[in-house]
């Protein structure tokens, strides 16, 4: 009932002619994947969505765009920021919101998240919202409350019914590009534990039916053993989602 999303976050690489190539190529690969077992999903910078959208139209990939940010207003004197609007109005879906890089690099809080969760959904995108510690949460122990903290607070607000929709990427810091990743039983503890989190704040239904990925190092090696328990519905992946041969092959692993 949960379809598999696995979806590949760019962060600030690419340049829209490199970005068309990179989607050329999984498209390619993934010419046979079929959408009602897994959703793809590609994440380009700002300057390469247009483009990527215009190719997903036109050569018919089973692939779904995501942006990697948005702002917190509709429209306005917010120079260098972009929109929900703008985004929808690119035929994207999806948008990543509160990345660790954005919450510990450009200083993004708990507020702006959910104040850019409510204004995705108003301009009806789907937020892909990210949470997990830092090294040294993850070495007192404080995993769970942190995670708690964050999805409490982006969520804070947000209608049953959207909820149900949203994603949220369970990602450890310490796991972030770096090679290590959190062993799949740990990745699906935390992850069953902000199920019943979810299902505490507005039901079993709707915390049933959302999906909920794991990221942090995920490559065609690790992905099926990650994707396999029971409470992981996919994955965010940076670092392997910028070669399509690697980004292709956690998708083939986890179908
Ligand atoms: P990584 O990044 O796959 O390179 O660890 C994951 C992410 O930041 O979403």
């Amino acid at each position: 009932m949960r379809i598999t999303l696995i979806a590949g976050n760019w962060k600030m690489n690419k340049s829209h002619l490199e970005a068309m190539r990179l989607v050329q190529e999984i498209g390619h690969e993934l010419a046979d994947v079929n959408p009602q077992k897994v959703e793809v999903v590609v994440c380009p910078p700002f300057t390469a969505l247009r483009t990527i959208q215009t190719l997903i139209d036109a050569d018919r990939y089973e692939l779904v765009l995501g942006a990697q940010n948005m702002y917190l207003a509709e429209e306005g004197a917010f120079t260098g920021e972009i929109s929900a609007g703008m985004l929808k109005a690119l035929n994207v879906t999806y948008v990543v919101l509160g990345h660790s890089e954005r919450r510990e690099i450009l200083g993004e809080s708990d507020d702006e998240v959910n104040a850019k969760v409510k204004m995705a959904f108003e301009a009806g995108l789907t937020p892909l919202i990210c949470c997990g510690e830092t090294e040294s949460e993850h070495a007192a122990e404080q995993t769970r409350s942190k995670v708690e903290h964050q999805v409490q607070a982006a969520l804070a607000g947000v209608r049953p019914d959207q909820v149900r929709s949203a994603v949220i990427a369970y990602e450890p810091i310490w796991a972030i590009g770096t090679g290590q990743t959190a062993t799949p039983a740990d990745a699906q503890a935390t992850i069953a534990y902000i199920r019943s989190m979810v299902a505490d704040m507005v039901g079993p239904d709707v915390a049933g039916a959302m999906r909920l990925l794991y990221g942090g190092s995920v490559k065609a090696g690790n992905a099926k053993a990650l994707m396999s328990q029971s409470d992981i519905d996919g994955a965010l992946v940076g670092g392997a989602s910028l070669e399509a041969a690697e980004f292709s092959s956690i998708v083939k692993a986890v179908t």
